[in-house]
């Protein structure tokens, strides 16, 4: 397969297994050329690529914007809090507006589920959904995947537990579908009240006990709460929560092996992960972070050459 089958990145949901492996191919050459002394190549000199962020963001921003720059695209950025969307313009205006200025690819994070989706359907511009919601989070899926890859040598057939508020992360949704596609077990992990009903019917097993969840698994993704997305309480206190739910050096020295730690960000240390587990070796966060900048480039430079075409 030597194109992806899709034009723009909404979801995992959207993809096969060889549209995967083909990000992955691509990205070990892109994580080569970032290793070099010099880092960028001019694979994208005719493409304009303009971030859209409709919600707070450190690293998804920060690495689509390298990414962009390393494959030599004109990047423009947009934040939603300084712009016209606070006097009443509508999402397409806001983007019709910005691809008149002659741009060929948006990346936007939103704070509404199916927001890429929608815009997908109206603009001439392919979209990459950067987090929409409690939806999807396409890139940081890929981006986890290979992490384990590069740490264990394959995806297929590993055991991940899925730690934390799963019921409103994209996170998990996207690690879902991306797991499950390349043939890994999936079980997640979490107080009831943060498991969404009929999760099993994605294909993933639940474990209410951490210290069993992370006894059976090989890598382990813990999750912060999504405070922003909570409007009733689902634990009685962040005390008790991290007592029942949080990863420390105690838990990860009864296990009889060592598994991998992995965390998307932004962190509560202290909450869901303790300093001494984040910083130890058996964690992989900022590998993780390292990676998504490949894996943007990929995904970038493979819907470009779509756009080409
Ligand atoms: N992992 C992640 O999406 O982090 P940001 O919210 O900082 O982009």
């Amino acid at each position: 397969m030597s194109e992806l089958s899709v034009k723009h990145l909404l979801g995992i949901k959207y993809l096969g297994e060889k549209d995967i492996q083909l990000i992955f191919e691509t990205a070990d050459h892109f994580k080569e050329v970032i290793n070099r002394s010099i880092k960028k190549v001019p694979s994208l000199r005719d493409i304009t690529i303009a971030n859209i962020f409709f919600e707070n963001s450190t690293r998804t921003k920060l690495s689509f914007e390298l990414a962009e720059k390393r494959l030599s695209a004109d990047v423009i950025n947009f934040s939603a809090g300084q712009s016209s969307v606070k006097k009443g313009e509508t999402l397409i205006d806001t983007v019709n507006n910005i691809l008149s200025m002659k741009v060929d690819m948006v990346v936007m994070r939103h704070p509404n589920p199916g927001a890429g989706i929608f815009l997908a359907k109206y603009v001439n511009a392919s979209i990459i959904n950067a987090g929409d919601g409690a939806h999807e989070h396409p890139t940081q899926a890929l981006l986890d995947s290979y992490s384990i890859r590069e740490k264990l040598g394959d995806v297929a057939g590993k055991k991940v537990v899925i730690v934390g508020d799963i019921l409103h992360s994209r996170v998990a949704l996207s690690n879902i579908f991306a797991l499950k596609l390349q043939g890994a077990e999936v079980k997640v992990c979490g107080p009831r009240t943060l498991l969404p009903k009929h999760i099993e019917s994605l294909g993933v097993g639940v474990e209410t006990d951490l210290q069993k969840a992370l006894n059976w698994c090989d890598v382990a993704n813990m999750l912060r709460i999504q405070n922003e997305r909570l409007d009733i309480s689902y634990f009685p206190t962040t005390r008790e929560y991290t007592q029942q739910y949080g990863v420390n050096r105690k838990l990860l020295d009864g296990l009889d092996k060592e598994i991998v730690i992995m965390h998307p960000g932004p962190i509560n240390r202290g909450v869901e992960i303790t300093s001494d587990v984040a910083d130890s070796k058996q964690s992989i966060i900022l590998n993780q972070v390292e990676n998504g900048v490949a894996i943007r480039m990929a995904v970038i430079y493979l819907l470009a050459s779509k756009i080409k075409q």
